[in-house]
């Protein structure tokens, strides 16, 4: 049976995208089958985030009624597969983001675990997100304009009549300007199920196009991830944990193969015809 989480937030710059792919990936690497797909329609990021910015097929094709689902799906090299938004501006503009349940639906059966990486805000985009889910996640930093956001989204999330796994601290200091745990918990009334540190290296893992449980497995982020992944899996987390195979430090551009078995991405990169439609 294939759950659907959206990962939402309210406030933008709280982590949602890196959230999403991360904790794909930790799934993923826990056994799990697993789809990351980028439901930030207007500014999509995650293709951004994972060096695919220049796929040919993208989710936006698929909204527009232009391909399914399973044409717009794409492996990154750390095993995590991905359903892309284009970044071409053209393309953002004739969406409706009520499409998006219906398209991400055609993902059931075909993973165990559907992450949708929302984008903020409580508008449309966010409603069709949370529309298209079983259940959500928030991510929030540990600092009031964030939190306050989460709050509302919390019932924009129970007018929709969806569960809330839990909250997601993100970027965490842990020092005295940070707001505690607790504080977060009692305002938004939901369970903080992971704390994720601050982590300098989060800058790295973006600038090579990968999650920080690929690019840097053993640092503090990745463990984190790691651990919410776990508790999502209802399984303790055990720090011995086989980590994902360190890469070389590449840029995975040239590397992405779409999956359900066509085309070489490389090739399909270097049609003359495909670029120049590109950005
Ligand atoms: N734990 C972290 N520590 C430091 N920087 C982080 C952390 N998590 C995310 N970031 C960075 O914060 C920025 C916003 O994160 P992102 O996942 O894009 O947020 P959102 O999707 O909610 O807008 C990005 O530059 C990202 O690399
Ligand atoms: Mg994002």
């Amino acid at each position: 049976m294939t759950k659907i989480i959206a990962v939402v937030s309210g406030k933008g710059g709280c982590g949602k995208t890196t959230a999403a792919i991360n904790l794909g990936l930790a799934l993923n690497n826990f056994g799990r089958q697993v789809i990351v797909v980028d439901g930030n329609l207007t500014t999509p990021h995650m293709s951004i985030h994972l060096g695919a910015p220049l796929v040919p097929v993208t989710l936006h094709d698929v909204l527009k009624g232009n391909a399914e689902i399973h044409d717009a799906a794409y492996l990154h090299p750390s095993g995590l597969k991905i359903i892309p938004g284009s970044i071409r501006y053209a393309d953002l503009q004739s969406i409706d983001p009520k499409k998006l349940p219906e398209a991400v639906s055609g993902l059931r059966g075909k993973a165990e675990v559907v992450l949708i990486d929302a984008s903020a805000g409580l508008g449309s985009e966010v409603k069709a997100a949370i529309s298209a889910a079983d259940a959500v996640l928030i991510v929030t930093r540990p600092e009031l304009p964030s939190v306050t956001d989460a709050v509302r989204l919390k019932r924009l999330v129970k007018e929709h009549g969806k569960d809330i796994i839990g909250v997601i601290l993100s970027h965490v200091k842990g020092d005295s300007r940070d707001m505690t745990t607790q504080n977060v918990e009692t305002l938004i009334e939901s369970k903080i199920i992971g704390i994720i540190p601050y982590d300098d290296r989060m800058r790295e893992a973006l600038m090579l196009r990968h999650p920080i449980c690929y690019s840097h497995p053993e640092s503090p982020s990745s463990v984190a991830y790691r651990k919410v992944a776990a508790y999502l899996i209802g399984q303790p987390y055990i720090e011995s944990i086989k980590m994902e195979k360190k890469m070389s430090r590449k840029r995975v551009t040239d590397f992405l193969l779409e999956i359900f078995g066509v085309t070489e991405y490389q090739k399909q990169r270097k049609s003359k015809d495909r670029a120049s439609k590109l950005l």
